[in-house]
């Protein structure tokens, strides 16, 4: 296959190279001139994809790091280091977003570009690490050096492969490869195709990548390990889950085996609410929706808490007798968050067989019948009894587990119990479909949600 058309597209122009270099190059200025006006001790530097020519086309976000002497105290770096982020923004008369990594850091929506301002510590190796982010120079001064110029257009094609496949990007919402663990899979493998080649057939749980022969990779239990070839103790890939692992070795498969240009871009979904309301109709299933406000935190501490609650009701569901047989969660991250649960079993009997104590301990026997009296018979050597459930249907058991008594025997991140406690709809799909909550946004999460994996294919 010819990659020379996808490269066109993906590949950065000239124009648009030297917009992003001057312009970062202006800002950069800028704030080393008012740091030494204001006898501030730092250095700000250009990092991440754009100081290593590997970012696709239309895509960048502009990564500046503010680099403060190691003795700096932290809150002074925090202070100054944003202080100085402001200024510039200011100036570039751009607008602002605070947010968190590791310590804050602030982004400007400048001329059309997303510019992170981090303040870090300028450190010369690995040992003097004292934040995760004070390791990117490190990354970039690495990239600069071992990857060859041809090589940038391998790590352009990975990015945008992987992309298509929904697998690229190392936060929370994705859990899937980081740009700079695809710049060490194409400094491992050689070549965008190699490394489809050695994921297709080489990769299994536990898989050691270790560029500088360091020798600690056995020490990570993640599903891939990629020794930080800047720091002997740090998997570039610990937040790649093991979902988006087996999802990225699939694709590679079906790539390789019939090649499209369509691997590249997203998959188009042209799905209305109809649709998906005759689809869900036609399987037969009872899907519930719990429908509530996504709390105001960064987005990288939601997405574990939805998973986790998300789980945690399939479980709940489940051990009640209703059965689960597919779930899952979206946000906007700003107005609506949503759990859908859907279920082949919703409606239970009035009674449920519960198992008593064996016929041979009287004194079990006793206590089992004083609270069950006469209804209990034996089966075999087993005392048993019809009690009443307490839920027959799923709503009813959600209405009940979603109030400030029982909400405890949910496992839930405590900003999201807050939020659910404050306000929530239980709702069936049909209603939310026919709703004004329902947006093309949501029609892409059901859509994905009847059909798993249809983004590894084309
Ligand atoms: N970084 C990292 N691990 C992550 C995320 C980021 O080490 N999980 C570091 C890398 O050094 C990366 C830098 O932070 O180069 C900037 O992060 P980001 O913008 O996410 O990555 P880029 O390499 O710039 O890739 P792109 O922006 O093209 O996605
Ligand atoms: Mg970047």
């Amino acid at each position: 296959m010819d990659f020379n058309d996808i490269l066109m597209d993906i590949k950065p122009e000239r124009h648009e190279e030297e917009k992003i270099q001057s312009l970062s190059k202006i800002m950069i200025n800028y704030i080393n001139e008012l740091a030494q006006e204001k006898g501030i001790n730092a250095l700000a530097i250009l990092v991440g994809s754009v100081a290593k020519g590997t970012w696709l086309s239309g895509k960048a976000d502009i990564d500046i790091f503010i680099h403060f002497p190691l003795e700096t105290p932290l809150e002074e770096l925090k202070v100054k280091g944003l202080f100085l982020g402001h200024q510039c923004i200011k100036k570039m008369k751009g607008t602002f977003e605070e947010r968190y990594a590791s310590h804050p850091y602030v982004t400007g929506h400048i001329q059309g570009y997303d510019v992170d301002f981090v303040p870090c510590y300028a450190i010369k190796t690995a040992d003097d690490l004292k934040s995760a982010v004070d390791r990117t120079i490190l990354h970039t001064e690495y990239i600069n050096k071992h990857l060859q110029r041809e090589q940038i257009d391998e790590v352009l094609l990975l990015k945008k492969f992987m992309e298509g496949i929904e697998t690229y990007g190392s936060e929370f919402k994705v859990g899937g490869f980081a740009g700079y663990l695809c710049e060490l899979l194409i400094l491992e493998y050689g070549s965008f195709k190699e490394v489809l080649e050695a994921s297709s057939s080489l990769w299994k749980s536990g898989f050691i990548i270790d560029l500088e022969d360091y020798g600690t990779g056995v020490r990570f239990t993640e599903p891939l390990v990629v020794v930080d070839p800047t720091d002997k103790n740090r998997n570039v890939a610990a937040a790649l889950n093991i979902q988006k692992m087996s999802e990225f070795i699939v694709a590679s498969r079906n790539f390789l085996q019939d090649p499209k240009t369509s691997y590249f871009y997203p998959l188009s979904c042209y799905c209305n609410n109809k649709d998906i309301e005759a689809v869900f109709e036609d399987r037969g299933t009872k899907t519930i929706l719990i429908i509530f406000k996504p709390p105001k935190i960064p987005a990288d501490a939601i997405y574990p808490q939805l998973k986790k609650t998300e789980q945690s009701l399939e479980s709940k569901l489940n051990y009640d007798g209703f059965n689960v047989i597919n779930c899952g969660s979206w946000t906007d991250e700003s107005g609506i968050a949503i759990i859908s649960l859907e279920l082949d079993v919703w409606f239970l009997s009035k009674y449920k067989k519960h198992v008593g104590p064996k016929v041979f301990s009287r004194i079990h026997q006793e206590r089992f019948l004083d609270k069950y009296n006469q209804q209990a018979w034996v089966e075999n050597d087993q005392w048993v009894v019809n009690v009443e459930r307490k839920h027959r249907t799923p709503e009813s058991f959600l209405e009940d587990i979603l109030t400030p008594e029982n909400i405890h025997h949910l496992r839930i991140g405590k900003h999201l119990r807050k939020e659910i406690l404050m306000d929530h709809k239980v709702m069936g799909i049909n209603e939310f479909l026919k709703s004004d909550m329902c947006s093309n946004e949501t029609l892409k999460f059901f859509f994905d949600f009847l059909n798993p994996g249809n983004h590894l294919h084309r």
